[in-house]
């Protein structure tokens, strides 16, 4: 078999045999077929799509590209939760604890941030002491230990699948709802969780940028996680505003740990319990208790805070501070009609938050806090964002990416329900 009958193929329109896919995976992975005849074909099936058991085909040969994890030493089910990003998103910080103090172990390999969404790891990192990396030993230890581990994918894990999405960032060709549902699903399914629940974001702060598409990568991965043994849910929720009141690492964890307190914005809480509840169903526990009385009692927050003493972290420590604040004034008095996630994510981005390129540092106190949300009264001159950063200069290009993101007016602009649409196999 070689490289350029398969890219014919598929630029043709063609159907990819299963033996062409494990195929030109397996190659790749082993450096024989090059980066640019795998950009080639990455491009001509962002064109010309992949069918679901291409799709499927192309999943498998990426799990079998590394190792698979195994939780079969544990007593009790496992649940995990991938989120497809988005901004002021620190759900996993509260919900795996939660998970956790309500009866399944949660086993949840995370990424970090690039471009205006942020990255798990870059929140939790805001921790002082609190490490990453971890082997899968230590995982389960972690996990006995707390019931919940958040800890970076070894590279062992879906080689190719990092391979392709290293090239897939400089070749224009992520926007590729079969290229993203097998990276995504190769990644989870190889990390040998039970159950999974996706949180498929949906608006201009999320990959996917309205709901039909949305839907149908949900639908994908869904399919994907089903067929592969994994009890697999999915729910579509609103990007199109910011998730909660704090954007930015150690202001995420911050705003993670008052929900954990029991009190926290009520975006972030319902989506946190309507989430938890989700990943119990999924993992069949039923009898545990239910997370909002774990949140209530303080078993939840018991949880984080033996998690974050496992990994190294020192629960109790102050959280990083930006040196510089700056506020941004509601402009006139009326209703906040428009705070959009996208220009808050971009604002966060400049102002330190964020990285452009993978190996760029991030800055933990850098971020936004939102001091009114759409929908909210404000009067002229009250206080409607406060930036924080270590570098002064980084201000106005963060007012610049906010100025068109926020709108004073008389009656609010239609927002997207929290959650928008559950989707089950079909
Ligand atoms: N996240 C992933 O892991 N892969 C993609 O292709 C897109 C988002």
């Amino acid at each position: 078999m070689d490289a350029i009958e398969v890219i014919r193929a598929k630029r043709d329109r063609g159907e990819l045999t299963t033996e062409q896919i494990d195929w030109v995976i397996g190659a790749y992975t082993r450096g024989d077929v090059a980066d640019e005849q795998m950009s080639a074909l990455a491009m001509a099936i962002l064109l010309n799509g992949m069918n679901r058991r291409e799709i499927a085909d192309w999943t498998q040969a990426m799990i079998r590209s590394g190792e698979r994890m195994d939780w079969s030493a544990l007593d009790r089910p496992t649940a995990d939760k991938h989120s497809t990003g988005g901004v002021g998103d620190k759900i996993t910080l509260p919900l795996a604890p939660l998970v956790a103090a309500c009866g399944a172990y949660v086993p949840q390999l995370s990424g970090r941030g690039l471009g205006h969404t942020g990255g798990t790891l870059d929140k939790m990192e805001a921790i002082p002491g609190w490490r990453a990396s971890l082997s899968n030993d230590e995982m389960l230890g972690v996990l006995r230990a707390a019931g919940a581990v958040v800890c970076a994918a070894g590279s062992g894990l879906a080689p190719a699948d990092k391979k392709l999405y290293a090239l897939r960032d400089v070749t224009g060709t992520v926007e590729s709802i079969p290229l993203i549902a097998s990276s995504i699903m190769s990644k989870k399914i190889a990390e040998g969780t039970g159950s999974l629940v996706l949180d498929v974001k949906v608006g201009s702060g999320a990959f996917m940028k309205n709901v039909a598409d949305a839907r149908e990568l949900a639908e994908t991965m869904v399919a994907l996680g089903t067929d592969a043994g994994v009890r697999t849910v999915a729910l579509l929720t609103a990007m199109d505003r910011p998730l909660g009141r704090a954007v930015g690492n150690a202001l995420e964890v911050e705003e993670s740990v008052e929900v954990l307190a029991g009190g926290g914005p009520a975006d972030v809480v319902e989506l946190t319990v309507r989430l938890a509840r989700e990943m119990l169903a999924a993992a069949g526990v039923s009898s545990g208790k239910d997370p909002e009385q774990a949140l209530k009692d303080g078993s939840a927050m018991d949880a984080w805070r033996r998690m974050i003493a496992a990994q190294g972290g020192d629960p109790d420590a102050l959280l990083p501070r930006a040196a510089e604040t700056m506020t941004v004034e509601a402009p006139a008095s009326g209703v906040l009609t428009r705070l959009d996630a996208y220009a808050v994510g971009l604002a966060a981005w400049r102002l330190g938050a964020g990285r452009a390129r993978k190996e760029d540092p991030v800055s933990a106190g850098a971020g936004v806090v939102l001091h009114a949300k759409p929908g909210d009264l404000v009067r002229a001159g009250q206080p409607l964002l406060t930036l924080h950063t270590d570098e002064t200069w980084r201000f106005d290009r963060a007012v610049e990416a906010l100025r068109d993101g926020y709108a004073v007016g008389e009656a609010s602009e239609e927002q997207l329900p929290l959650v928008i649409d559950r989707i089950t196999a079909s």
